[in-house]
């Protein structure tokens, strides 16, 4: 079970007989799913990112790397979504050129100003949007690492419409303004309802994360999960009606890392309900292990499928600017361990440039793209 979790279903499926049917839908998932390195993963970080975590630092270095051959067609890097401004620097720092940070939250311009004090960099607090652009050239590179849902749809249409180069990781695909997702390129024939991704199904594609056990080892998280479904039966058994992932509610997530009982206990204090027994606890313990590990079993062909709807939807974003006359590269630009949303795209549009030289000769990765 776990080395399906770890692994993928497709990999177990033969050594745990599943049927035919199945194993070949695995299969086929995994191999639509697969996508060259966009840089190599054994990058080590520069030291000009010191204060940022590990895996940050690793993302920043290989996004940079990525982004690095559009420099000779870029005189300005335009970060959106840039949190506290980590990746605006180093890519002023890497491409040797201008940069403008544009972050909604003024708590994180001011966080990124401060960072960037001394540094050739800009700041300025704004929510973009199709309809609250922000100016920009045919020279400028427009990035945005980890922007989240539409926002990697935005900045595309924003730099397209100057003509300027884009570089993007996107994640949370299920942020979508609306209750839905409609296609970007519609093949002809096919109606946009059978390409319509509803939110909940989009969100499938951020299940993976857990179970690669990024934030925590794996064995830690299905620990708590299985906490998190007990206390759920025992909360049902009180006559409250919870719904997966409400019996949390009001409690900080780590307090699910604590032993069932103290769990429990601090559940139902803060429900201001009484106290339960050993016996009350120790039923709905044992509850949630038989419901968690049957979850578990049922959760894996549908967490099989997230990797493809995430490939699905970032080469439709890519697709998008290739019909606008963009060459486009996709890969993945760090092991999933690091991050596990790590599908990069960057694009530029050939006539755009001044500078000499093109793109797609630079060397690895030529492809794979697209289309
Ligand atoms: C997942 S964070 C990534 C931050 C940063 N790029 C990084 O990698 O650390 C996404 C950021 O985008 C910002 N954001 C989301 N929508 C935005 C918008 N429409 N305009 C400006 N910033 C936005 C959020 O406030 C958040 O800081």
């Amino acid at each position: 079970m776990w080395a399906c979790e770890r692994d993928g279903l497709a990999r177990h499926a033969t050594a745990l007989a599943a049927p035919p049917a199945l194993a070949a839908l695995m299969a086929a998932v995994e191999a639509a799913s697969a996508l060259p390195a966009g840089v190599p993963h054994d990058l080590t970080p520069g030291p000009t990112l010191r204060g940022v975590k590990p895996r940050k630092r690793a993302q920043l270095t290989a996004f940079a790397r990525f982004a690095a051959p559009l420099a000779p067609r870029v005189d300005r890097v335009v970060d959106i979504g840039a949190g506290h401004g980590h990746l605006t620097r180093e890519l002023c720092d890497a491409l040797t050129v201008e940069g403008l940070g544009v972050e909604r939250d003024p708590a994180l311009i001011e966080a990124a100003r401060r960072r960037g004090a001394g540094h050739p960099v800009r700041f300025v607090q704004h929510t973009v949007g199709a309809d609250a652009p922000i100016p920009l050239g045919p020279r400028d590179l427009v990035v945005g690492l980890h922007a989240c849902g539409a926002l990697t749809d935005t900045l595309s249409q924003l730099a397209e419409a100057v003509g300027a180069a884009v570089c993007w990781v996107s994640c949370c695909l299920h942020r979508v303004p609306g209750d839905a997702r409609p296609p970007r390129c519609p093949p002809a024939g096919v109606p946009p309802e059978a390409l319509t991704w509803p939110r909940d199904r989009l969100g499938l594609a951020n299940l993976i994360s857990r179970e690669q056990g990024v934030e925590a080892p794996l064995d830690v998280i299905l620990a708590a999960r299985t906490r998190r479904t007990g206390l759920r039966h025992l909360l049902r058994g009180r006559g409250l009606a919870v719904q997966p992932g409400d019996e949390m509610n009001g409690l900080n997530r780590r307090v699910a890392g604590r032993p069932f009982a103290e769990l429990v206990a601090a559940a139902l204090a803060h429900r201001g309900l009484p106290p339960a027994s050993a016996a009350e606890c120790a039923a709905a313990e044992a509850r949630g292990q038989a419901a968690f590990a049957r979850e578990r079993r049922l959760s894996l062909p549908r967490k099989a499928l997230g990797p493809l709807i995430e490939v699905y939807i970032n080469l439709e974003r890519a697709q998008w600017l290739q019909a606008r006359g963009y060459a486009v590269q996709v890969g993945r630009l760090w092991p999933a361990g690091v991050s596990p949303r790590n599908i990069g795209c960057r694009a530029w549009r050939p006539d755009a440039s001044t500078a000499s030289g093109d793109l797609s000769t630079l060397g690895p990765p030529a492809g794979p793209l697209s289309g």
